[in-house]
């Protein structure tokens, strides 16, 4: 039995000095195709292993009986064995390093192949990604054993592999010593996770180079550093332009530096590449080469010596059906679903992705900053504190000598195997691991051994007063409040830039809050942007219910007794990567163009390009839409102004703008020619600049006026016209039927509303609304009664509102008053307790029959918008029905609202239900569920419809934020008024 792994003397065994990740050819042809498949140097050996899996490595059997076959790459967890597991911060194993539990589940691989070994060539074995660690047999001699899930480990078999037919068998365990710095917040997975594959080497050889860039006077050179081993080499140089002209060849002999005359700059926006090909007599090795320069000058970053801001994402590698495990199409994938949404930067949190990552990255242009396989977040959950602070309790690894050479070997393998790619603009030492003497090494190391990016580390965050932390060229945040970040710029106590690492919190209903940190990376230049946490949504696949519906799997799930629920589920995309709303409210925050009005009249508009390389013109278009009450009276294209990046300039606009109304322009940027992963045409995204201020009200046939009869009970008023009959409930204090031709509006009684279905950005403050007992206020009406006045109703009312055991929630004086035509006006007059946490929302709640599903309204649309997220839509008249409003998460929660309504018109197939109008805008929200029932469920799959369509109209709703990771709720998207009135109509359509 072997225990390197919870040795941390032995990281490695037997294993080659990492390098720079490139594939080796026996042609030039074959190696400028980029596919490493087709190398002859390469054997894959993906595929079908022999596999057999032991609960616990302490007791397996010494002779491994190969039952079962298992896919490499794969995850065993997602192949029926062992258990799926989510556990953000805590460990799931006890915290007693350098050991690991005995009952440490072990997967055995065993393939077979055969080579013809060739004389003088030597044979290595790659694996790109094992979790977490393993012991390799070949041809039954024990070979070695390597950890660090997510980097690769290489082993030279020259001397145990034999011409014929081989066996490699590698055991891998689930927990090793290196566990303790991969306390990722992620499903918990386990095997051969990446591609594993045999290299045959050249004897003599280039073992590794690194290929720098720099831009001088003359334009720019490019410069190649060479590692040779096993004889003499003297490699031919060849640089080839993007277009595939040569520029340079030269033996290494003659100089290893290419100058390259005009050169065309590496960015995200122009990702041009060129080629260099590296030849010795027996190899051929093929690197694209991005010319670029990445600094800080006065505490702002450069990049080719322009200002550049990051509209990042953070990327898991995450799938719900195959988990760790990423093809290169998936990836594509994502880097289309990103570059459509302007994304333009990831963090590759937490951990090196696949080592062909980086190269798509250089290709379709995307910066990454590029993290190490560091996290030790768990060391927060242990039981004493030992009277240490948070900043020494989180350092309690990163200042443990025991783990110092584990945390430079991961960071070493991080830059080592990436350093030659141009997207890579920061490298990060890793994430919530603390910081002490092994970061401040890793980080000095990181500075000597590639001086030419910068170096990223949240966790300095945490460094005590006796810490170093100059070799970090940024600050770097996670979610703090806009205040913080003021200040930091405010008040320079440090000059470095800054970057947000991790920000709005993209679980569930949100984020609310993306413009106003977008706002602040405007002000400041030493801003230079953010990161989303996260682009994806993880969970488990499922399979579907009865009638269809997909089920998704999170924390707790799988019958696992660790875990965090839900919080794996907070991405700008679904698990198969469907945008979420808040994907397409980032993606218009971060809008590469942005305009404003210039001109009182309208008539001009001021554009700004936000870009950071490209002009205008060379990369958008713009659509207009003239708006007058809702309806589109002209609408063209107009071609650009050349605007250099961040720069405005003026655009007539053609058009007089009507004066009368309320009048709109709508300004559509879109894409001018196609691009690899984004088509021309393209919504790169939008402005709505208001020209005139104006309310847009419903075309509404007007009813005949007819006398009005009242009646009055104890419990009731009866309102009697031609063709209607009201009826309003004492016990509520709102109507509870409202028959028109004979057709009844409300199924149920209409009721006053205050609660909303949490979001998983309310799990803070909705513990306080719970305690309020907003959830089960209860109504009480203190007085109502009816006049008659000018030949329409009066009815007023005092109601209020009180949860058991707990004091009034808030005062309603209500007045309705019915017309010969039967529309209700209400003014509503409301006051709220002042000691009691700000309302969830205030308005009231229609429950409409189930075929009354069709709404028309003027409003935020044609998606969900709040106070804080409505940058995604615009205001319009759109139409919708119930089931199409419905904006879907795993988690149920809140959904579906549309800010700032003029009016809501819901009808039947035939036309007849009602309308909600106000005089000032409103919330407005369609749904074919009830909130209980979005507050009951824990997943979407498990939503039963209301038998109702449920149409509330709110005075306000509270905006959504972003803290179920980041703060609160900023002040002014709180519903905290304590005295506010409340105007809304009720029209009956026929
Ligand atoms: C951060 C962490 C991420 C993730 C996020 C919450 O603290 O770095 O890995 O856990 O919080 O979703
Ligand atoms: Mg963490």
């Amino acid at each position: 039995m072997h225990y390197e792994h919870e040795n941390p003397e032995t990281l490695h065994v037997n294993t080659l000095p990492s390098r720079a990740y490139f594939i080796p050819f026996s042609n030039e042809q074959t190696a400028l195709s980029g596919e490493r498949e087709i190398s002859d140097r390469m054997t894959l050996l993906n595929g079908d292993w022999d596999f057999a899996y032991f609960p616990s490595y302490a007791v397996m059997p010494d002779t491994i009986e190969y039952t079962d076959t298992i896919a490499v790459p794969s995850v065993w967890q997602l192949k029926g064995y062992d258990q799926n597991q989510y556990t953000n911060v805590r460990y799931p194993f006890p915290y007693d390093p350098p050991y690991v539990p005995a009952e440490n589940p072990a997967g055995a691989y065993r393939r077979t192949f055969s080579l013809e070994k060739r004389e003088g060539f030597r044979y290595q074995l790659h694996f790109e990604g094992v979790d977490s660690c393993l012991y390799l047999t070949v041809n039954g001699t024990y070979a070695g054993f390597t950890q660090v899930s997510h980097s690769t480990s290489a082993f030279d078999l020259t001397d145990l592999l034999i011409s014929g037919e081989n066996t490699l068998e590698v055991l891998v365990l689930k927990w090793c010593f290196g566990s303790y710095l991969e306390d990722q917040d992620k499903f918990r997975m386990s095997g051969i996770f990446r591609d594993v594959y045999l290299l045959e080497r050249a004897g003599a050889r280039v073992e590794d180079f690194t290929v720098r860039t720099t831009l001088n006077a003359d334009g720019a050179e490019v410069s190649v550093a060479l590692e040779t081993v096993g004889g003499a080499v003297d490699p031919l140089l060849t640089l080839y332009a993007p277009d595939g002209s040569l520029i340079a060849r030269q033996r290494a002999s003659e100089g290893t530096a290419l100058p390259v005359r005009s050169p065309m700059l590496w960015t995200a926006e122009t990702p041009v590449l060129y080629t260099l090909v590296i030849q010795t007599e027996d190899e051929v090795i093929a690197q694209k080469v991005g010319i670029r320069e990445i600094c800080v000058e006065n505490g702002v970053v450069l990049l080719n010596g322009s200002p550049v801001k990051f509209h990042g994402v953070n990327r898991h590698d995450s799938d719900p059906k195959t988990g760790f495990i990423i093809s290169q199409e998936q990836l594509i994938r994502d880097l289309q679903v990103m570059k459509q949404h302007n994304i333009n930067a990831i963090r590759t949190s937490h951990y090196p992705n696949a080592p062909w990552m980086p190269e798509l990255c250089d290709r379709y242009g995307m910066y990454l900053i590029s993290e190490s396989d560091v996290e030790s977040h768990g060391v927060v959950m242990l039981y004493a504190d030992h009277g240490m602070n948070l900043k020494q309790r989180f350092s309690l690894i990163a200042r443990d000598p025991m783990f110092e050479e584990a945390i430079a070997d991961r960071v070493r393998l991080n830059v080592q195997r990436d350093r030659n790619h141009a997207c890579i603009v920061m490298w990060s030492l890793g994430n919530e691991a603390g910081f002490g003497p092994a970061f401040e090494k890793a980080g000095r190391w990181v500075k000597a051994y590639d001086p030419t990016r910068l170096c990223h580390y949240e966790g300095a965050y945490y460094a005590q007063e006796d810490c170093d932390t100059s070799m970090l060229d940024i600050t770097s945040r996670m979610y703090p409040p806009l205040t913080d970040i003021i200040d930091y710029f405010e008040n320079k106590r440090d000059q470095r830039p800054l970057v947000l690492c991790e920000y709005i919190h993209a679980m569930g209903n949100g984020p609310g809050d993306a413009q106003n940190y977008q706002e602040l990376i405007e002000r400041y230049p030493g801003f230079c942007g953010g990161f989303v946490w996260e682009f994806c949504d993880h969970a488990i696949d499922g399979g579907h219910t009865a009638d269809g519906r997909q089920i998704y799997h999170y924390g707790g799930d799988s019958g696992e007794a660790l875990h965090d629920g839900n919080f794996c589920v907070d991405g700008l995309v679904s698990p198969d990567r469907k945008p979420h709303t808040g994907m397409l409210e980032y993606r218009n925050v971060i809008r590469p163009l942005c305009a404003r009005i210039s001109e009182t009249d309208g008539s001009s508009i001021s554009l700004t390009n936000r870009m950071d390389f490209l002009a205008a013109d060379e990369f958008a278009g713009l659509r207009y839409e003239l708006v007058q009450n809702g309806k589109i009276i002209q609408e063209g294209s107009l071609a650009l102004p050349h605007i250099l990046p961040h720069q405005s300039a003026q655009l007539r606009m053609p058009f007089d703008v009507p004066s009368e109304g309320a009048v709109l322009v709508n300004l559509f940027y879109h894409t001018l020619a196609d691009q690899p992963l984004v088509p021309k045409g393209h919504l790169l995204g939008f402005d709505q600049l208001t020209l005139r201020e104006g309310r847009v009200m419903p075309a509404l046939p007007k009813r005949q006026e007819s006398a009005l009869t009242l009646e009055e009970t104890k419990t009731r008023i009866s309102l009697l016209g031609d063709g209607f009959h009201y009826s309003f409930s004492k016990i509520t204090g709102l109507f509870d039927s409202l028959i028109v031709e004979n057709r009844e509006m409300l199924v149920a009684p209409m009721a006053w509303n205050i609660w909303r279905a949490p979001t998983d950005n309310d799990q803070y403050i909705s513990v306080e609304w719970v305690k309020a007992g907003y959830n089960e206020a209860q109504t009480r009406v203190l007085k109502a009664s009816a006049v008659e006045r000018n030949g329409a109703v009066v009815i007023t009312a005092e109601i209020a509102l009180a949860a058991v055991f707990r004091e009034r929630i808030a005062t309603i004086h209500a007045c309705f008053t019915v017309n010969r035509r039967g529309e209700i006006s209400s003014e509503l007059t409301v006051q709220k307790n002042g000691d009691m946490p700000f309302l969830p929302r205030f308005g009231v709640r229609f429950f409409l029959p189930k075929a009354c599903d069709q709404a028309e309204y003027y409003g935020y649309g044609p998606t969900e918008s709040y106070e804080d997220k409505h940058y995604a839509t615009r205001l319009g008249l759109f139409k919708t029905t119930a089931a199409e409003n419905y904006a879907d998460t795993i988690m149920p929660q809140e959904n579906g609202s549309h800010y700032r309504c003029d009016y809501v018109t819901v009808t039947n197939a035939q036309g007849g239900g009602l309308c909600v109008l106000s005089e000032t805008p409103f919330s407005m929200n369609l749904s074919p569920y009830t909130q209980e029932e979005l507050t009951a469920k824990r997943h979407n799959y498990e939503l039963e419809e209301s038998d109702y369509t449920v149409l509330c109209a709110d005075y306000r709703l509270s905006g959504i934020g972003s803290n179920s990771c980041g703060p609160e709720l900023l002040p002014e998207y709180r519903l905290d008024e304590t005295d506010f009135r409340f105007s809304f109509q009720i029209l009956p359509v026929l």
